[in-house]
């Protein structure tokens, strides 16, 4: 019989990459998923480290996985593997031992195909395995080669790391240096999951868009290429080629590594969708130095200018963080003229939050009370902005990428071309993995709906 894994996500999508990836590892060595904890005979927690308390929160949820382990032990006789992955295993290490000495196992997120070894060592009855070697390269070249079925809508990592250094940011000391898969590897995976029936893929990254990554083998007769580089925009036209592949996506993108050649590409490549997620995190520039993102606010309204000019109706996203050290009210107005100037269509928004190692954690801080009265009137204003969008969609017919069911029984629900979630009421549910046209007949505050056309 077959021993149960169950994986528990928090994060990222690339934290949901690596969680499909553990499954596929674990595979082989006679573990399938559960939905359900208590029957599990392996736990993996994949931590995301980004903002507030994630060590806190780890330890709570150990605490009640613990109890269910316990529980287990009693009624059935039989053990439970707790093993802590992702980011907050990275960033405390040993601690967890220390503090949750019932965990069995941590890997980091560079480390963790070395989880089948881990849980063979456990079985010869060693205790307390750790992995959180940083050798991506090394991660990626163990990873299985046969890739499980992600559905209609997949996700390829292509690219891992960060080299910018935010001073706000734990992902380079989290995830490591930038590394790059190879276009080869990539494009076999992007052959496998379309096969398998993906009709989108999302190219993810950390710095997606400083994507570089070397081909291993450009002429196909076994001699390696003298090092030819794919950009993300070369990337994105060879996997395009791909037969079937009807929606193409990447995220996260940074300002600084939006290229010309990338930007043209959104007015070339049908695949492409209009859309995309360009963090600037404040309109300040004082605070943009202050962050170390390397661009001014002029230079973003530049790119958004030249995206706007090969692809009109590209939809805009972006991550802010309000309050950080050293914010006053004329940086956050900064940021509220970007905010109106450019015109999101859907935003994701935080208040500053210290992460230890990091250099702003050690500024002085922002009273809460300013966080949080900023963080309500930029919200305020992008959940307008975004009802706009949508109200701006009436009317309209879209291609729905329909994916699953809705909140209600007779709801599928899907994303439009600008990644704005889209439902239809009393369909077919046949119309399940398909791209549809629906013409829009009606904005909600972050989605819409309308009919089959
Ligand atoms: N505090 C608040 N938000 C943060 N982010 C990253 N680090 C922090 C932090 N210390 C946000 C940024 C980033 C998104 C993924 O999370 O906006 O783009
Ligand atoms: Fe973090 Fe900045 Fe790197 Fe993005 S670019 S992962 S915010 S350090």
């Amino acid at each position: 019989m077959k021993k149960k894994l169950f994986i528990k996500t928090y994060g990222c999508q690339m934290n949901v990459y690596d969680s499909i990836k553990m499954k596929e590892l674990l595979d082989p060595f006679g573990f399938e998923s559960t939905d359900d904890m208590n029957y599990a005979d392996m736990v993996i927690i994949n931590t995301c480290h980004i903002r507030e308390k994630a060590s806190e929160k780890l330890y709570s949820e150990l605490g009640r996985v613990k109890k269910i382990k316990d529980q287990k032990l009693t009624n059935t006789g039989s053990d439970m593997i707790i093993a802590v992955a992702g980011c907050v295993a990275q960033a405390e290490g040993e601690e967890i031992f220390t503090r949750a000495p019932y965990v069995d196992i941590i890997v980091g997120p560079q480390s963790y195909h070395t989880l089948p070894e881990l849980v063979a060592k456990l079985a010869r009855s060693e205790k307390h395995l750790i992995d959180l070697d940083f050798i991506e390269e090394e991660k990626f070249d163990n990873l299985p080669k046969e890739y499980s079925d992600q559905g209609v809508s997949a996700f390829i990592s292509i690219q891992e790391g960060c080299d910018k250094f935010c001073t706000f940011c734990v992902v380079p000391y989290t995830r490591g240096p930038e590394f790059s898969r190879s276009p080869e590897e990539i494009y076999r995976e992007a052959m496998s999951l379309v096969a398998k029936g993906a009709k989108e893929i999302h190219l993810l990254g950390q710095n997606v868009n400083a994507y570089h990554g070397k081909t291993l083998n450009s002429n196909g007769d076994g001699v390696l290429a003298s090092d030819i580089i794919f950009s993300l925009a070369d990337l994105i036209r060879h996997v395009s080629s791909i037969k079937g592949l009807e929606r193409i996506r990447y995220i996260t993108s940074h300002p600084k590594d939006m290229s010309d050649d990338l930007i043209n590409i959104h007015g070339q490549i049908d695949q492409l969708m209009p859309f995309l997620h360009l963090p600037v995190q404040s309109g300040s520039d004082k605070i943009l130095k202050m962050m170390n993102r390397k661009h001014t606010r002029a230079e973003y309204f530049a790119i958004i200018e030249k995206l706007r000019l090969v692809r009109p109706d590209i939809a805009l996203s972006s991550d802010f963080i309000v309050g950080f050290p050293g914010e006053t009210d004329e940086d956050f107005a900064d940021t509220m003229d970007l905010v109106k100037r450019v015109r999101y269509t859907q935003c994701y928004s935080f208040k500053y939050s210290p992460r230890p190692g990091t250099p702003a954690a050690i500024k002085e801080q922002v009273p809460e009370a300013i966080k949080t009265r900023r963080l309500e009137i930029l919200q305020k204003e992008l959940s307008k902005q975004q009802l706009e969008f949508n109200e701006s969609c009436v009317g309209k017919i879209l291609p729905v990428l329909f994916q699953k069911d809705g909140k209600y029984d007779n709801h599928i629900t899907g994303k439009t071309p600008y990644m704005q979630s889209a439902y239809v009421e009393n369909a077919d549910k046949s119309l399940l993995g398909q791209v549809v046209n629906v013409k829009i007949t009606k904005a909600l505050a972050i989605s819409v709906t309308g009919e089959i056309v």
